[in-house]
């Protein structure tokens, strides 16, 4: 049993820029992630990953640039943005679900909602998500009961009652405690497997060598460097990229 993806899309960034104030935040970011690719976002903090990503679904506005995600066109004003919201999960590193519902309700209410599905339905489609991510014995309860990975498992399960076409993850296990990691990131990859479109803001090298497509690598609102994992992470060839790994892989410097 595994997830089915029907319509991945691509997504096309161009010349980004973003600034908060006289705070440059994205110097002219260009990304394009094909149709069922997987791309891993690296970089320092602060090199504006989570304000790329925030872009991607205008929760952010660009300040010049463009993207596209599928069909729509996110950066036209006149762009239907609940329409392309719609076909846009996102995972963030603090779950960020509702603590009084439980976790049916977590996955059922945005499907009711926004495509006003029946009640029976949206459980039906919740029930399928939960049992994917193996959680759906838990599924009468709160947040709060669960483990910070299952809460996360949750999240993903939720995105993915929507039908999206392009999941968005920003540090989606950089919050959780290490024995719990793998159980996310096992989910992630079979979605990366099923088909589906991922742009993967992560600090897990690991994971990134093993399913992303490609590599970016992000340092003061640039690409410095991209292309395949392997490549990237196995041997960069840019000395910020190189100085970056070695932070990473070996915090103590030793
Ligand atoms: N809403 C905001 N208002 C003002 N400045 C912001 C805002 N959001 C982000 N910034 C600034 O933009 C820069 C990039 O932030 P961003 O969160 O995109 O970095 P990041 O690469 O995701 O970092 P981290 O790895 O710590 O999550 C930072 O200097 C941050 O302070
Ligand atoms: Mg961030």
């Amino acid at each position: 049993m595994s997830t089915e993806v029907t319509a991945p899309a691509g997504v096309v960034i161009e010349d980004l820029h973003k600034s908060y104030g006289d705070n440059e935040v994205l110097k002219g970011i260009s990304v394009t992630v094909n149709p069922g690719e997987v791309v891993c976002l690296i970089g320092a903090s602060g090199s504006g990953k989570s304000t790329l990503l925030r872009c991607v679904n205008r929760l952010e506005d660009p300040n010049s640039g463009r993207i596209t995600v599928g069909e729509f066109e996110a950066t036209d004003p006149d762009v239907n943005l609940d329409a392309m919201r719609r076909q846009i999960g996102m995972v963030f590193q603090q779950f960020n679900l509702f603590p009084h519902l439980s976790v049916l309700e977590n996955c059922t209410i945005t499907p009711r909602r926004v495509l006003k599905q029946p009640k029976a339905d949206a459980e039906r489609g919740a029930m399928h998500q939960l049992e994917l991510v193996g959680l759906d014995h838990l599924a009468d309860r709160r947040p709060a009961q669960l483990s910070g990975g299952q809460q996360q498992r949750v999240a993903i399960a939720r995105a993915l009652t929507m039908k999206p076409s392009l999941m968005l993850f920003d540090e989606p296990t950089s919050a959780l405690d290490p024995e719990t990691v793998g159980d996310v990131l096992g989910i992630m990859r079979n979605l990366a497997t099923a088909g589906m479109t991922m742009i993967v803001v992560t600090h897990e090298m690991g994971f990134a060598r093993e399913v992303a497509d490609r590599v970016v690598f992000m340092d003061q609102g640039v690409v410095v460097e991209e292309g395949p994992a392997d490549e990237v992470i196995g041997s960069p060839s840019q000395p910020r990229t190189q100085d970056f790994l070695r932070r990473v892989l070996n915090p103590l410097g030793e």
